[in-house]
Formats: structure tokens, C-alpha cells, sequence
């Protein structure tokens, strides 16, 4: 089969389509035949050497795979073939891709391939930012950093469906205004306004309960002083660079509260189920919109690479593979 690979860490250029062989499940495992492969902010750190520089090289990427079921390993379910699925894996940047049977998700017909490969990764973060870390509760004020991002266009609107009030930032027009489509009151060009000082005059000088931030280094002092006093500022990314390091002093004159989400953290199985389902609910019944930025596809992810980390993207960036 051909799949995406780098041999040593570097720019989008390190990517190569190449020939592979094709896995074959184990036990437990599915083989998905690859639709749409999600791709994320962090493959593009991985592919810099940023993150997870630990696994081997030539790596495949891709940590999420919407395809139809293509083969099952041993002990799994035959009637899994033919399934339309998808699921968190480790090299979905290829024309297949094995995942774990229990970590399948099936898709209903009215939920493309595109919008699944991206309920997972930035699915999952934005529910678990607003609602398990964040607590995101009717009646609050939400400061969402890059609110037309893959990320933050699911946080929006999962926020104002808890009743808060959503303030977005992004750079550039067409980011501010597919924000506010999908439900931000307000959004600020953090291009061209300073964030903190509009923060305080959009909410009457008290400062928001709850800042959403994966932006990091150039966001977090802005995210500190948008704080309302007894605010939550949840980090749950870098895409500038790491945040300053982090004084606990700082936090006492008012009360706040720093807290963080990673994906990887090991989830109640229930708390997890009940964020699957959850999401995959409200996009069946349209309350839940997955805007797809960008699909191309998979032999071009370099350029997919590219457009991401360049900040040209807005919502879900998305590889298809060959139908
Ligand atoms: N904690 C977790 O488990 C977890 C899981 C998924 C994603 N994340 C993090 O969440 C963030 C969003 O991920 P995503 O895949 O949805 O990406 P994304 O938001 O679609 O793309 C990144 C966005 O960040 C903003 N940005 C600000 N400064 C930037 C810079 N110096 N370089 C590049 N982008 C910059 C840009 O929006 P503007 O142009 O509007 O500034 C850009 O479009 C990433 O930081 C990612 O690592 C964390």
C-alpha cells in the first residue's frame, strides 16, 4: 500500500509517499480501509521533532482513521466488515490503517468520513476543555483562543451549548467571521487588538471565568489578565511555543485556577463513552457543526503540513484516501 513517511524530522518536505507494506491485524485489531485521515497540530510538532521524538524513524503519522472495516484480526467479530468506522490510531496517514476493535466508533450515514476524522482528536479535547477540565457551566464568559481552528470552532460551540457566553480571538477576517457563524458573540483580531484590554471592555471591566488556550507562549499573559477574579484558565496546547513557567504566587491576588487536558491522560472508560457518543449525537442531529477547512489528498500531506502550521487553515484539515 502507499503511505505517508519521514525519515528524519524537518519541514513539510521530510514527507514522502511511499510504499509500504500493509499491516495486518493482531488480535483485537480491525484493519480500516482509510477515507479520511484527521490531521492535527501535533503531527506537524512530530514531524518537527517537538513531540513524541522518542518513536523510531521512518514514522508513519496520523492519530486518526475514517474508513470502512477492511480485514479483522484474530477473536474479533467478522461482522465488523464492510463497517463504516472510525478510530484513534497511530499511523493513519496510509491507504489502511489497524486499530483496536474496542476503540471503534461506527459511523451512521449521515455523518461523512471527513466530519468523523474529526470527532476524535480535536472532537474529544473540545469536550473534555470545556466540559470535564473546564466545567463550562450557563451564565459564564468563555475567552476561546484560535476560535476558527479545528480545536476551537468545536469548543465554541460546544460552550455556548452549555449556555456560556463565548468570546473567540483569532487572526485575520474570514477566521473572525466563520467563528461568529458557528456562535461566537464576540471575536477579536488578537492581530490587531490587544486581547486583555477588549476582554475587560466586552464584560464591564470583570474579566471572563474560563480562558480556553492552546495557543501558549504569545497568548498566555493575555489569558491571565482576561482572568476574572476566582477564573480558570485551561492549557491545552503550544502552537506558539511553550507558556512562560508558571509562578504560583501569581495566581493568589485573584484566586485562579490553572488546570490542563491531554488526550492521552487515561479516561474513565465512562467519562470517554459518554464524550463519544455525546459528540457523534449532536453532529447527527446538526447542533454540531464540523467544518471541513481543507481535504486533500493523502499523497499531498505535506502541503496539508504546510497550510496548518503557516496558520492558512480554519477547522478540520483532512487527507482522503483513494475510494
Ligand atoms: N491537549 C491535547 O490533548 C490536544 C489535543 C488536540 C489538539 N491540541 C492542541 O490544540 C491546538 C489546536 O489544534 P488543531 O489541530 O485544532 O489546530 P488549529 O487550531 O486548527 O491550528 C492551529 C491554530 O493556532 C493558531 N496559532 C496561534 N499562534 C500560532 C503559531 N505561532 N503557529 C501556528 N498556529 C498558531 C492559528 O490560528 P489563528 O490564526 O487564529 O491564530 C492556527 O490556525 C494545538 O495547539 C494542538 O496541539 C491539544
Amino acid at each position: 500500500m502507499k503511505a505517508i513517511r519521514y525519515h528524519q524530522v524537518g519541514g513539510p518536505e521530510v514527507l514522502r509517499w511511499e510504499d509500504v507494506p500493509e499491516p495486518t491485524p493482531g488480535p483485537g485489531e480491525v484493519l480500516v480501509r482509510v477515507q479520511a485521515a484527521g490531521v492535527n497540530f501535533a503531527d506537524t510538532e512530530r514531524r518537527r521533532g517537538l513531540y513524541d521524538a522518542h518513536v523510531p524513524l521512518p514514522r508513519i503519522l496520523g492519530s486518526e482513521a475514517a474508513g470502512v472495516v477492511g480485514a479483522v484480526g484474530p477473536g474479533v467479530d467478522a461482522a465488523w466488515l464492510g463497517r463504516r468506522v472510525v478510530a484513534l490510531t497511530k499511523q493513519a496517514y496510509a491507504e489502511a490503517a489497524l486499530a483496536p476493535v474496542a476503540g471503534l466508533l461506527e459511523l451512521p450515514p449521515e455523518v461523512s468520513f471527513a466530519e468523523a476524522a474529526a470527532l476524535l482528536v480535536q472532537g474529544l479535547t473540545a469536550y473534555h476543555v470545556v466540559h470535564t477540565v473546564g466545567r463550562v457551566e450557563s451564565g459564564q464568559t468563555v475567552l476561546v483562543h484560535a476560535a476558527a481552528g479545528g480545536v476551537g470552532l468545536l469548543a465554541v460551540q460546544l460552550a455556548k451549548a452549555a449556555g456560556a457566553r463565548v468570546i473567540g480571538t483569532v487572526s485575520g477576517e474570514a477566521k473572525a467571521k466563520l467563528a461568529r457563524e458557528v456562535g461566537a458573540d464576540e471575536v477579536i483580531r488578537y492581530d490587531q487588538e490587544d486581547v486583555a484590554v477588549r476582554v475587560q471592555s466586552l464584560t464591564q471591566g470583570r474579566g471572563v471565568e474560563r480562558v480556553l488556550d492552546s495557543v501558549g507562549a504569545s497568548t498566555w499573559k493575555a489569558s491571565v489578565d482576561a482572568l476574572a477574579p476566582f477564573g480558570h484558565l485551561v492549557s491545552y496546547g503550544n502552537a506558539s511555543g511553550p507558556p512562560p513557567h508558571l509562578e504560583v504566587d501569581s495566581l493568589y491576588a485573584k484566586s485562579l485556577t490553572v488546570s490542563a487536558y491531554w488526550l492521552h491522560t487515561p479516561t474513565p472508560p465512562e467519562v470517554q463513552r459518554r464524550a463519544r457518543e455525546a459528540l457523534l449525537q449532536a453532529v447527527v442531529a446538526k447542533r454540531l457543526r464540523v467544518v471541513v477547512g481543507l481535504a486533500l489528498p493523502l499523497s499531498q500531506a505535506g502541503e496539508a503540513h504546510r497550510r496548518l502550521e503557516g496558520r492558512d487553515t480554519v477547522g478540520k484539515v483532512v487527507l482522503l484516501g483513494a475510494d
